[in-house]
């Protein structure tokens, strides 16, 4: 007769093999557990809710707010390292808990900067290294101020708590700043105010760097942004001059040794029509733009930040095919009378190439649900296949008219 395994008598040493807490339960929490799985471990995360994408699958999750410290505390007990699937701890939380003696990675000396983007701006022109121009914004003024010196529209940032594209406007003039200023002020929101860069294209420098010291870069990515947030990822950067790539590196490289980061690290980037790069914002973490590497790299950003946090070497991030492309399955408008199941069924059923990773969330519209990696030789070809495979994830709609029951 078989019998059902109790799952509440499995046992789990673990002593055996460290345990990591990453603070957040969303996407970026849920893929480091399904890379911690792979090297025997399994990751405690400290979620809001059961249902958050990474408390659906960890079996170690503490309910609670990244804001409440006993949560924190109660995440961080008997973890060999805390870490984070977002930046918005805040920061004299995360310093009691280092007094504490628990080993937070990346330490929030260098965290801040991917806090705190006025910090992070200041910090990087003290360091020589190439930014819009910028100012802080503490009154309406200030902000009509830099629209007139540098040009309108300008682009005006809430200094900690945006995200795909939230807290970044781009007021066309003065009328409009000083709605948004004196609205952001009146809720207690920082904001600085930066040159808006005629960009050719956005680019992402990923690097992992460990205790150690050791670090390690994948190639430098082209990140495509509809309504402020990232689509679509190309890796390698189509065309980027070797030296141009070179130095993308070399500046994230430098960055994450100087400011002492563990972990990974984006430096996300503007190309500019005159082949210059500038610094947008750093992201100590898992990132978007190096979602490809699951699937395309011979170590993904994943196990790369576990290997990280944990001071093991390395892995070896070379890519496997000359070019991959990740397409983030985003909410549509309207969420489609097809179920999510079923629409993976025809997208396998048409291409038995994509590689898809869903996050089990709710979908609402453009929310981050999942994203598609399609790998191959020409970079028109596998992004064609790979955004109509994520359009139809989202949309039940193919892109080409397709029909597979014609
Ligand atoms: N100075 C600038 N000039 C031109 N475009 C900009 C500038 N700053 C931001 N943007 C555009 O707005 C997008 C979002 O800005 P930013 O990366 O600062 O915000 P975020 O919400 O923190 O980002 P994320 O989407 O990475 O979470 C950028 O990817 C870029 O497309
Ligand atoms: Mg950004």
């Amino acid at each position: 007769m078989t019998r059902l395994v109790d799952v509440t008598t499995r046992s789990f040493d673990s002593s055996a093999l460290p345990t990591v807490t990453m603070i957040g339960g969303g996407q970026l929490a849920r893929m480091t557990h399904q890379a911690a799985i792979a090297l025997g471990q399994r990751l405690r995360v400290l979620a809001e809710r059961p249902e958050d994408p990474a408390a659906q699958v960890s079996p170690e999750v503490v309910l609670g707010s990244h804001t409440d410290l006993a949560a924190l505390r109660k995440a961080a007990v008997g973890s060999h390292a805390l870490t984070f699937d977002h930046e918005h701890v805040p920061t004299e939380h995360l310093e009691v808990l280092v007094a504490e003696g628990v080993n937070v990675l990346p330490p929030p000396s260098a965290l801040v900067y991917a806090q705190d983007k006025l910090a992070m701006r200041t910090k990087l022109s003290e360091l020589g290294l190439p930014v819009p121009a910028f100012t802080p914004v503490t009154e309406v003024a200030d902000a009509v101020r830099f629209g007139d010196e540098h040009g309108w529209p300008f682009v005006l940032k809430a200094v900690r708590g945006g995200y795909d594209g939230r807290g970044v406007w781009m007021p066309a003039d003065a009328a409009e700043a000083e709605r948004i200023v004196a609205d952001q002020l009146a809720h207690g929101v920082g904001l600085l105010a930066e040159a808006k860069v005629d960009l050719k294209r956005e680019l992402s420098a990923m690097v992992a760097r460990s205790p150690f010291g050791q670090a390690a870069t994948w190639p430098v990515v082209e990140t495509v942004q509809r309504n402020g947030q990232c689509a679509v990822v190309i890796a390698p950067a189509p065309d980027l001059p070797d030296d141009l790539a070179a130095s993308a590196e070399t500046l994230a490289l430098n960055l994450a040794a100087e400011l002492g980061v563990v972990g990974a690290m984006a430096v996300e980037l503007f190309e500019t029509h005159d082949g210059e790069l500038l610094v947008n914002e750093l992201a100590m973490r898992p990132h978007n733009s190096g979602h490809w590497g699951m699937d395309g790299a011979r170590t993904g950003q994943f196990e790369q930040h576990l290997r990280a946090v944990l001071d093991y070497p390395l892995g070896d991030t070379s890519p496997l095919a000359p070019v991959t492309v990740m397409a983030n399955i985003l909410g549509a408008p309207q969420a489609p009378a097809m179920s999510m199941d079923e629409r993976l069924h025809h997208l396998f059923a048409r291409m038995p190439e994509a590689k898809v990773h869903l996050y089990g969330k709710g979908e609402r519209p453009d929310r981050k649900i999942g994203h598609v990696n399609v790998l191959g030789d020409d970079v028109a070809a596998v992004r064609e296949k790979a955004e109509r495979a994520a359009h139809w994830m989202s949309h039940a709609v193919w892109t080409d008219g397709w029909d597979p029951h014609e």
